[in-house]
Parts: C-alpha cells; sequence; structure tokens
C-alpha cells in the first residue's frame, strides 16, 4: 500500500484507457465490461480514470494496435484533458508500445503491465515480490522508451513501482539485464528453501485444500471466516497475492491446511503464469480445490471460465474441486441462484461474510478428502486416559470396546495421526474387510 498512498500524495495519475472491438469476439465479454474491470484494476493502482476510448475494428492493426487516426484523435483528446497515462484493453507488442508513445506522447500501459504494477504493490513474500519484479522488468525491457528512461524513482506511478525495478529502468538495459539474472538467482534459492519447506509439510501429511477463484470472488474472506486467519480482504482486486496458508479442523476432527492464492483474472499475463508458477504449486499440490465464485456478479460464468482456463494453464483442471458459490446473501432473487444449481448441481452456496452455509461447505470438504483418512485399529492401554483422550480429539471414533486391559477402537485417522498412534495400531484380524469385521478381541 505504500506505492499507492505516495502516488496518492504526489498527485493522482489520469489515465486514459483505449479498447478495441473486434467484430468477431469469442466469448461472453462486452467490451464495456472489460473496460469496466480495466478501470478497476487502474483504481487499485491508483490512477483516476478520466475518460476511454473504444474503436471497433476487423482486425488488430500491427504497428498501432487500434487505428493510427483514430489513435491520433484520442491522443488530441488526451493532451487537452491533461492525462498522464494511457492504458490499452489489451497487451501491446513492443512496437506497438513504442509507436503509440510517440502519438500520445505521454507513457502508454497496456493491461499486462498494469496488472504486473498491482502485483508489484501487493507482493507479500520475498518470492512473491521477486517474481513480479522479474516479470516486470522481462515485460518492459523490450518496451523502454524515453518515456520510461527518464522517469526517476521519485516520479514513478503506475507500472513503474516494484522492488528496484523503478530506479533500475533508469540505466541502461545491459543493467537491467544483469539484474533479471541476480533475481533469477535468488529466485533459485528462495525456491529450494521451500521445496524444504514443502517437503517438512509432507512429513506432516496434512492433506491441502487450495482455494482459487477469481479476483474479488471472496477467497480471503473465507479462509479468514473459516480459520480466523486475519488474511487482507479488501473490495479491490487482488488484494491477496502470496498464498496464505493456515490450518484447519473439519467437524470430523480431521485437520486440513487451507491455503489462499492469488486471483485469477481474464486475460491474466502469460508470463505471470509463467512466474506464478511457482507460487501457484500450493494449487497444483492440493488435495482438493475450493472454486470460490461471486454469484452475485453479473459476469459469474465467464470469470469461473478464465479460472478454468488458467488452472488448465498450470496442469490442474482435473484436481478433484468443490465450486463455492459465494456471497448469496447479496442475490436479489432466488431464479438467479437456480440457474447457477441447475449448471452446477455439486455446487455449495455460502456467504463468506455471514457465515451462511460453511457448515455444509465443511461437511463437504470432509467428504472429498475422507479417502485421505483410513478407518484402522486402535488398542491403548486404559492407564493412557491422555492418549485415548488425544485419540478422540483427533479422530473420528466408529466403535469402541473395552477388555481388561485395553480400550480398543475402530477410528478415522489421517496418516500423520496414524504415525502419531503407530505402536498402538493393531491388525485386522477378521477376513480383510476392516469396516464389517468389527474390533478384535483382546488378545
Ligand atoms: P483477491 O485478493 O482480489 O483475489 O480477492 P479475494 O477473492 O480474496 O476477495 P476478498 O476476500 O478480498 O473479498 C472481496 C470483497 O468481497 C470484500 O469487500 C469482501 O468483504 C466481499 N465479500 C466476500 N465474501 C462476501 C460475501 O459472502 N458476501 C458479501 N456481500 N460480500 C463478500
Amino acid at each position: 500500500m505504500k506505492g499507492l498512498i505516495e502516488t496518492q500524495q504526489r498527485r493522482i495519475e489520469r489515465v486514459f484507457l483505449v479498447a478495441a472491438e473486434l467484430k468477431h469476439r469469442a466469448n461472453g465479454w462486452e467490451t464495456r465490461d472489460s473496460l469496466e474491470e480495466l478501470a478497476q484494476l487502474v483504481t487499485t493502482a491508483g490512477g483516476q480514470v478520466v475518460g476511454d476510448g473504444v474503436q471497433r475494428v476487423e482486425a488488430i492493426h500491427p504497428a498501432t494496435f487500434i487505428g493510427r487516426g483514430k489513435a491520433e484523435e484520442f491522443a488530441a483528446w488526451c493532451r487537452q484533458n491533461q492525462v498522464d497515462t494511457v492504458v490499452f484493453d489489451d497487451e501491446l507488442s513492443p512496437a506497438q508500445s513504442r509507436n503509440l508513445e510517440k502519438v500520445f506522447q505521454c507513457k502508454v500501459l497496456d493491461r499486462t503491465a498494469l496488472i504486473l504494477d498491482i502485483f508489484a504493490q501487493r507482493a507479500r513474500t520475498r518470492e512473491g515480490k521477486l517474481q513480479v519484479e522479474l516479470a516486470q522488468l522481462q515485460h518492459l525491457l523490450p518496451r523502454l522508451t524515453r518515456f520510461w528512461g527518464h522517469l526517476s524513482r521519485q516520479r514513478g506511478g503506475i507500472g513503474m513501482r516494484g522492488g528496484e525495478g523503478e530506479s533500475q529502468l533508469e540505466v541502461d538495459r545491459r543493467k537491467v539485464q544483469d539484474r533479471i539474472a541476480r533475481i533469477q538467482r535468488e529466485l533459485e534459492e528462495v525456491r529450494r528453501q521451500r521445496a524444504i519447506q514443502r517437503a517438512a509439510r509432507q512429513r506432516h501429511q496434512f492433506p491441502l485444500a487450495s482455494i482459487v477463484g477469481y479476483t474479488n470472488a471472496g477467497k480471503s474472506t473465507l479462509l479468514n471466516t473459516l480459520t480466523g486467519a486475519g488474511v487482507l480482504a479488501e473490495d479491490k482486486l487482488f488484494a491477496t497475492l502470496d498464498p496464505t496458508t493456515r490450518r484447519l479442523r473439519l467437524p470430523t476432527r480431521q485437520e486440513v491446511l487451507l491455503s489462499d492464492t492469488v486471483g485469477f483474472i481474464r486475460k491474466l499475463p502469460h508470463q505471470l503464469v509463467e512466474a506464478f508458477k511457482a507460487t501457484l504449486e500450493e494449487v497444483t499440490e492440493a488435495d482438493l480445490l475450493l472454486h470460490v465464485v461471486d454469484i452475485s456478479h453479473p459476469l459469474a460464468e465467464e470469470q469461473m471460465a478464465a479460472v478454468e482456463g488458467v488452472l488448465k494453464e498450470i496442469g490442474a483442471d482435473d484436481k478433484p474441486t468443490i465450486i463455492v458459490f459465494n456471497k448469496v446473501d447479496r442475490l436479489p432473487r432466488q431464479e438467479v441462484a437456480a440457474r447457477f444449481y441447475e449448471r452446477h448441481p455439486q455446487a455449495v452456496a455460502i456467504s463468506a461474510l455471514t457465515g451462511q452455509g460453511l457448515q455444509n461447505l465443511l461437511e463437504e470438504i470432509a467428504r472429498q478428502l475422507r479417502p485421505c483418512r483410513q478407518c484402522v485399529r486402535v488398542a491403548i492401554p486404559h492407564e493412557r486416559a491422555d492418549l485415548i483422550a488425544r485419540l478422540h480429539a483427533v479422530g473420528q471414533v466408529v466403535e469402541r470396546r473395552y477388555y481388561p486391559r485395553t480400550a480398543r477402537f475402530r477410528v478415522h485417522l489421517s496418516p500423520q495421526h496414524q504415525q502419531e498412534f503407530a505402536a498402538y495400531l493393531v491388525e485386522d484380524a477378521g477376513s480383510g474387510n476392516g469396516e464389517k469385521t468389527g474390533l478384535p478381541a483382546e488378545p
């Protein structure tokens, strides 16, 4: 938030948005919806949208993205209205960026640079910061022009923040490349550390459920409500960048790790997906995904499709997934919900804010993770009342019998708790069908 506040104290950047409307559109997003989202991104980055312009085109113009005449028309408007920055609602090629800066005579950004800028402001962990800075430098390097080059650290502004990136932009490309190499080395080290941490977690063998969803869907709020994690939840895009993992105890007493991840977005810059692959490992390694959908959003279906697209890109599209329809408290009418349930009958409806439906969600998580827990038999001497209490705390006891020396239980236990009770596990004395044989007699 520091960058944002500083920007506001300096002067809020005046931003003009530009979109090209292709005559043959492939999905349900209207240009207007997309521009609205882009405007929200600008606000999140600390800028103020003062106008926008759309041109309907047959195809994208290779030199200037939109037609040159239209670009000049927009440029004249921008000059009259003291626009500092023009943001295009798509990714511009380096050549397009350079040509457009000549036409507009001010800083020209694309959607990618804007998203990167927000990521730069929001990244909290060392790894997140390094990843963003790397993606930012790689994106900006071929686009460096005098509008970037002469901007000092103090004059930075949207698209120029993040790590040491903005000061590095003043120096020559050689130095930027050196910086890229250094970040890559540092990242390798950070990832090595991360792998060690992950290995430690695997030893614990807690199942991992990862919350994914479109930006602003309510992922952090859900994590907060479920675990009291105190994760930043704001009505701004990408409030969360680094995964935050917390422990959650289910009604079955099974413990799971629940992690919040970066918000997905349509047209998520490809290099960012690449850069965040390590962070998104939380997703690829998860035993279960909770796909949170803001059902009150008019483009909920399209947002779901965008999230599914990113999941596919990172190879996590075949994970067991619970669709979580969030913000049901905002739904004006029941018919709206009915339309969604028809398509996704397995979905669980909740309000992360009011707590409505959370019990159902917890039960569904437990149901989906049940295969991780096995039904085992445990025999504990009566004098170990502490262990008997512990067994009831961590496992789900389905049968118990008392013998002269031991208390015997059939209990659903997670792998890590099976390890804890390893010394007390007893073999199944029956036919091998554990569920039906009941408890073996005390020898
Ligand atoms: P990113 O960090 O951008 O990915 O967002 P997120 O998905 O983590 O969303 P977050 O939890 O920050 O919530 C976004 C906004 O939606 C906040 O203003 C929340 O208070 C609001 N919100 C979340 N859940 C609910 C809900 O169930 N009902 C209502 N009415 N608002 C909600």
